[in-house]
Parts: structure tokens; C-alpha cells; sequence
């Protein structure tokens, strides 16, 4: 699902973010990738949605090097993976139905087919008495909630969620982490960054470790402080 094989990525002010990091992740796997802030995190993330491209090594997810992805594949790309935000990143001023359905018309999805799959993912999510709320309405957990749906909405492959519960209290990002494993058991690939102890040492997922832009340790079951 994604093969890096010695990815570098040198910023233009010569900030090295990433230095030959490879890796794989299989269909179906729950990753949590780890490592203090400046570790290189974000910067992968970017790279798997095409947002940047490795300055060396190679990239592949679904198979297909990102690097030689052009315009429409681009899309394809994108369209096959969620994305959610550590800040939600909705429309304010729409409701959630809204917000669902402006992410899935971008898709190229139908009316219909919106009618009929937004009602699904809220439950999904556990959101579906807040459809037609404005987001500026909604508390953190539901925000995210929300974010998550749209997400899924496109029944995409893989989700990639950069800090998903850095601005929710430990309940709440429990909760949502649940949400994710819970997506992850019906076959989505799922990778997330994270700073959360808790939830890393509760789910015993598999655990990559980032340290100044390099891969320092994977560890299948791994807890958030990576065993010796
Ligand atoms: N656009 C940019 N230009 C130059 N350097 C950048 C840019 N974006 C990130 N960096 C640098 O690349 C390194 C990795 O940043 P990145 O955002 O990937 O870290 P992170 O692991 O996501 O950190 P955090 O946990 O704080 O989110 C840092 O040293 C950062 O300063
Ligand atoms: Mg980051």
C-alpha cells in the first residue's frame, strides 16, 4: 500500500526533513508513526497526498511512484486516501451534511449517491443527529467526528490522520482513535501521527518511530516510548 525506499526530502532552505526513510505498509494495517516535533512526520504525510515529492528515493502508494503521478493521477491519488486534520479544517459556516457533501461533489460523486452515503457515515461516526448542525455548533469530539466522516465518505482506501486528537481532551481522543480502529477493522488502511502516549500504549498497534528525520525503530504491538 505504501513502499518508501530510501525517501529524503531536503527542504529548499536545506532543512533535511527526512533522510533515507523506507518502510512498508501493507493493505489493512493500523500504523501509528511517532517522534518529537521536527521528527518528519507532517513531511511524510505530505509526501503519501503528493503535497510535496521525496527529493530522493522512491515513493510508491498503491504501487504507483508519486513522483511520476501527473494532473488527473494526482487526483485519483487523493481521492483513494482520507485525509483528517489535527484542526478539523470544515467549513464553519456550513453544516455537516454540507460539509460531507461539497468534499464528495468534489469527487465526482452524484446527488444521489450523496443522499443516500452521508446519512451512512454519520452513523458510521455516531454523528447523526448533528447532519444538519452548523459546524461552528459542534464540540471538538464532534468536529472530528465530522471530519472523519468526510474522510470516509468516498470509501477511500487508506486514511492518513496527521495528530487527529491534538486539540481533544484524553477522553475524547480515545474515542476517536476508536472510531479509526473501528474504520480500520472493516479494511481501511489507517496511518496516524501522534503525539499521544495513551492511546499509543492502549491500542498496541504497530509503532514507527521517527527521530530527526529518520526511522529509528517499527515495532508490531509497539507502545509510545519505543522498547530497547
Ligand atoms: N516548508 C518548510 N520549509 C522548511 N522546513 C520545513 C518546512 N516544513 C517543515 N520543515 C522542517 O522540516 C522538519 C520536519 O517538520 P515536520 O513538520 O515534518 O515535523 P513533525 O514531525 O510533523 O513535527 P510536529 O510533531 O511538530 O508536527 C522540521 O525541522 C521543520 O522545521
Ligand atoms: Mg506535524
Amino acid at each position: 500500500m505504501i513502499e518508501a525506499v530510501n525517501v529524503t526530502k531536503k527542504y529548499n532552505d536545506g532543512n533535511q526533513a527526512l533522510k533515507k526513510v523506507s518502510f512498508l505498509i501493507d493493505r489493512g494495517e493500523f500504523v501509528f508513526l511517532v517522534g518529537q516535533s521536527g521528527a518528519g512526520k507532517s513531511t511524510l504525510f505530505k509526501m503519501i497526498i503528493k503535497e510535496l515529492v521525496p527529493t530522493s528515493g522512491t515513493l510508491k502508494v498503491f504501487g504507483r511512484d508519486v513522483s511520476r503521478l501527473r494532473g488527473k493521477e494526482v487526483s485519483v491519488l487523493r481521492r483513494n486516501i482520507g485525509i483528517v486534520f489535527q484542526d478539523f479544517r470544515l467549513l464553519e459556516e456550513k453544516t455537516v451534511y454540507d460539509n460531507i457533501a461539497f468534499a464528495m461533489r468534489a469527487s465526482g460523486a452524484s446527488p444521489r449517491e450523496m443522499r443516500k452515503r452521508i446519512p451512512q457515515v454519520l452513523e458510521q461516526v455516531g454523528l447523526k443527529k448533528k447532519v444538519y448542525s452548523r459546524v461552528n455548533e459542534l464540540s471538538g469530539g464532534e468536529l472530528q467526528r465530522a471530519g472523519i466522516a468526510r474522510a470516509i465518505s468516498n470509501r477511500p482506501a487508506m486514511i492518513v490522520a496527521d495528530e487527529p486528537t491534538g486539540n481533544l481532551d484524553p477522553q475524547t481522543s480515545m474515542d476517536i482513535i476508536k472510531l479509526l480502529r473501528n474504520i480500520n477493522v472493516k479494511g481501511t488502511t489507517v496511518l496516524v501521527a501522534t503525539h499521544d502516549q495513551q492511546i499509543v500504549d492502549e491500542l498496541k498497534k504497530r509503532v514507527i518511530y521517527l527521530e530527526e528525520g529518520r526511522i529509528v525503530g517499527d515495532q508490531e504491538k509497539g507502545a509510545y516510548v519505543r522498547a530497547l
